[in-house]
């Protein structure tokens, strides 16, 4: 069967329709719907890096019970997301994923890992799309959600780093990730658990990142909040990320993110929304973000690959419910429009972030 998997330059371009089973497409969440093909690139002990990849049918893979990951949680993620055109222009859209390429050899290198090249990555990816293209949804109901991962999957016992090492990539179609779909969220204050610390990996995409976060969010959906926001472990007062993405404040002309100091992710959807609120006039500040800048501002919005721009309605903190500006005329609805209308091709393209 591999000799008669789709490679990138041989793909029928002819097939654009939207045929993803039995999808509704009108209802997609951010649910698994497992696709067709993914990619596999392998890289052992003493090879200069990884070599070529391929294409597989999407299934399980194997294992050692001694791999790096299973044992160490040596691994990272990446996700991304693939957009279909306009028929009249055909073809997928990709936002930044030289972005994610880069920010998985930085966070390769903290976690002990070799790194596919950029090229290899952005390879990987048309090529996982291309295969999986009946699963990109119809313009404007949703996207091909692409999850790279970098794994150590050679046995050791001592701890160490893993002698092999596997990247991966599969993808699923998705819609709106909060289940409030695009409408505001409701986010709760953590104040016991913490992301992240000074010197540890809050700043890479590390799957050791985001276990850890599943009970204060378990524990904060049981009581009805979207998600959690995290504060500082040291001050306990300057607001850091949520579980699944960034934070920005508004406060009349002025935009403020949390610094990337080292516990906040780079997230490749924060760093475009700081060029397009800078575009539009905006002061964007990278800085700390106290508790009071939070609950004081005007407007507060999350961003992410998964959620986009999400505006924020509320944010209860030490009982306390903050209410903030949402719906029209307001900074995150502007920049959600923005950032779509580029990642979709509705709009001229002049910052060539997409491939
Ligand atoms: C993404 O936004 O792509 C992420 O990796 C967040 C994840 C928790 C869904």
């Amino acid at each position: 069967w591999r000799s008669s998997l789709p490679q990138l330059d041989s793909v029928d371009r002819s097939d654009e329709d939207s045929s993803g089973g039995d999808i509704d497409w009108d209802n997609l969440g951010f649910g698994l719907t497992p696709t067709d093909y993914m990619y596999v690139m392998r890289c052992s002990q003493g090879d200069a890096g990884f070599s070529r990849g391929e294409l597989s049918r999407y299934g399980n893979v194997e294992l050692s019970p001694s791999s790096g990951v299973l044992n160490y949680g040596q691994g990272l993620f990446e996700g991304l997301k693939a957009y279909r055109r306009s028929s009249e222009m055909g073809g997928y859209t990709l936002f930044r994923p030289e972005e994610n390429a880069r920010r998985m050899q930085v966070g390769a290198e903290r976690m002990c890992m070799p790194a596919p090249s950029v090229e290899q990555f952005v390879h990987a990816v048309k090529q996982t799309v291309l295969a999986n293209r009946r699963w990109v949804p119809p313009q404007g109901k949703g996207a091909l959600y692409i999850r790279p991962l970098l794994i150590g999957s050679g046995a050791i016992l001592g701890l160490a780093p893993a002698p092999e090492y596997m990247f991966l990539i599969y993808a699923a179609p998705v819609g709106t990730y909060f289940k409030e779909g695009l409408a505001a969220i409701n986010l709760l204050v953590e104040e016991e658990i913490h992301r992240a610390m000074p010197g540890g990996t809050g700043g890479v995409k590390t799957i050791a990142n985001y276990a850890p976060v599943l009970k204060p969010q378990m524990d904060a959906k049981s009581k009805g909040f979207a998600d959690v926001l995290y504060l500082d472990p040291v001050h306990k007062r300057y607001v850091e990320e949520a579980s699944s993405c960034n934070l920005f404040v508004v406060k009349g002309g002025a935009v403020a993110t949390p610094a990337t100091a080292g516990t906040i992710l780079p997230g490749i959807t924060r760093k475009s929304i700081i060029e397009l609120a800078r575009d539009r006039g905006y002061q964007v500040e990278e800085r700390l973000v106290s508790i009071d800048d939070l609950v004081s501002a005007d407007e507060v919005f999350c961003t992410g690959t998964a959620v986009g721009v999400t505006p924020v309605s509320t944010v209860t903190y030490q009982g306390t419910r903050y209410e903030f500006r949402t719906g029209q005329d307001t900074l995150s609805r502007e920049l959600y429009t923005d950032l779509t209308s580029i990642q979709m091709g509705l709009a001229e393209d002049k910052k060539g972030w997409t491939v």
